[in-house]
């Protein structure tokens, strides 16, 4: 997997120290709340959520979304497609959905505008990688781990046709791996 990226752009230290200021930032913006569920979109999330859950000294829910806008290659569909639903009410919650990346907007458009839709009483967003100059639509995640600039990145839960999920760090893949 190694041999395919081109530059590493976020170390694994650095997703260390990033987890840990984002769960210390919600941990003191939650404090008062009752019990906020931190809602995962699959399958990026994964890394970046068990990293950061450690980091939040709260009582939090954990719960899962399957939604999928990249149908293979290296761009965003913007077809968002819900493969899993959470597996709990959402009336009246405090949700903080945990994303890998934010590129165009649309699929955190999308879930945002849905589960306000099913009455939760706040949602908010916390990412890992925020790509603006990808954006279609409008949105701003409150949480931001680090902003990149609009290069296809992989590694800690991103994907390329599935694979380099479970590189420890965010690399650039190299160009030659995607025009074959
Ligand atoms: C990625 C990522 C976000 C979405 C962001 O997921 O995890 O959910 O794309 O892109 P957008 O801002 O352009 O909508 P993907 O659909 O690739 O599914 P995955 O998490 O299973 O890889």
């Amino acid at each position: 997997m190694k041999k395919d990226i081109k530059e590493v752009i976020v170390t694994e230290k650095q997703i260390k120290d990033l987890c840990v200021k984002l769960g210390k930032q919600i941990t003191l913006d939650y404090k008062d709340k009752e019990n906020p569920i931190l809602l995962g979109l699959l399958k990026g999330c994964i890394p970046f959520m068990s990293d950061l859950m450690k980091y939040i000294d709260l009582p939090v829910e954990v719960e899962f979304m399957d939604v999928k806008s990249y149908h293979g290659g290296i761009s965003s569909s913007g077809d968002i497609k819900i493969r899993m639903d959470i597996n709990t009410s959402v009336y009246n919650r405090d949700i903080i959905i945990c994303e890998d990346i934010v590129d165009t907007g649309k699929t955190l458009d999308t879930v945002v505008r849905l589960l306000k839709h099913r009455g939760a009483r706040s949602v908010e967003v916390v990412t890992l990688l925020d790509k603006p100059e990808g954006r279609l639509i409008p949105f701003t995640p409150k949480y931001i781990g680090i902003t990149i600039p609009k290069v296809f990145v992989v590694g800690y839960g991103l994907d390329y046709n599935e694979l380099y999920r479970n590189l420890p760090y965010v690399g650039i893949l190299k160009e030659r791996v995607y025009s074959k």
